[in-house]
C-alpha cells in the first residue's frame, strides 16, 4: 500500500482537497492507494506522554501501524508560518526510528500561496534525509493555491502534468528500489 499523507488537522483543508488529487493520479500507476487525513486524528488525545508509543490513542497507533507497512508515502503539506503544519510534525514526532523512517520512499507536494509550499517542503526533506529515507527527488510546488484549487480540481495544466510525472516516477522508484532489496530492507 502506498500512501498519501495529507499534511494538515484544519479541517476542510486545501491540503486534503489536494491529497485526493495527488491520490487520483497516483491510482493510476498503482492499485492500492490510500489517504492518511491528520484532521481525522484526535490530537486532544496527545498529551505530551505518548513519544515512546506507550498509551497513544489507537487511532494514531493504526496510523503510525500504516506508515510503517507503506511501500512509500507522498506526504502534501501546506505552508504554515514559513514551515510545515505544527500538526504534521508533531504527528511525525510519534514514529519511530527506524521503523518508521528508514530506506522509506518518500515523495513530497507543497502547497502555499507566493512559494507553493517549498519551505515545509525543503524542512520536510531534512527531516526524512536526517532520518536515512529514500526521498524521491522530483517535488511538485503548487503555488497561488487559493486559483490553482477549484472545487477540488487543479485548474493549472502545468500543475496537473507536474503531478502525473511525479506519480509515475514515484511508483517506479519504489519499483527499482524494491527489485534490488533496498526497499523493503532484509535483516
Ligand atoms: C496557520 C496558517 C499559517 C499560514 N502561513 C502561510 C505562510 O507562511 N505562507 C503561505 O504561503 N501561506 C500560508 N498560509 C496559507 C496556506 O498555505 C493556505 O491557507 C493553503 O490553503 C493551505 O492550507 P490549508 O491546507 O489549511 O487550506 C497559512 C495558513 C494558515 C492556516
Amino acid at each position: 500500500m502506498l500512501y498519501v499523507l495529507s499534511g494538515t488537522n484544519r479541517p476542510g483543508s486545501r491540503t486534503r482537497q489536494v491529497a485526493e488529487v495527488v491520490a487520483e493520479h497516483l491510482k493510476k500507476y498503482k492499485s492500492d492507494i490510500e489517504i492518511i487525513d491528520l484532521a481525522k486524528l484526535p490530537y486532544s488525545e496527545l498529551t505530551g506522554q505518548h513519544y515512546s508509543g506507550q498509551g497513544l490513542h489507537t487511532e494514531f497507533t493504526k496510523a503510525i501501524e500504516k506508515v510503517n507497512d507503506s511501500e512509500g508515502l507522498v506526504i502534501v503539506t501546506p505552508e504554515y508560518n514559513g514551515s510545515m503544519p505544527g500538526a504534521l510534525k508533531y504527528f511525525i514526532d510519534h514514529w519511530s526510528y527506524p521503523r518508521s523512517f528508514e530506506f522509506r520512499p518518500v515523495a513530497f507536494v507543497g502547497l502555499g500561496f507566493r512559494w507553493g509550499g517549498l519551505r515545509p517542503v525543503e524542512h520536510l526533506q531534512q527531516v526524512f534525509n536526517y532520518r536515512n529515507a529514500f526521498a524521491y527527488p522530483e517535488r511538485v510546488f503548487i503555488t497561488n493555491i487559493g486559483d490553482a484549487l477549484k472545487d477540488g480540481k487543479i485548474v493549472d495544466k502545468n500543475v496537473t502534468d507536474l503531478l502525473d510525472k511525479q506519480a509515475n516516477g514515484f511508483v517506479r522508484f519504489i519499483t527499482a528500489l524494491k527489485s534490488q532489496n533496498l526497499f523493503p530492507v532484509s535483516k
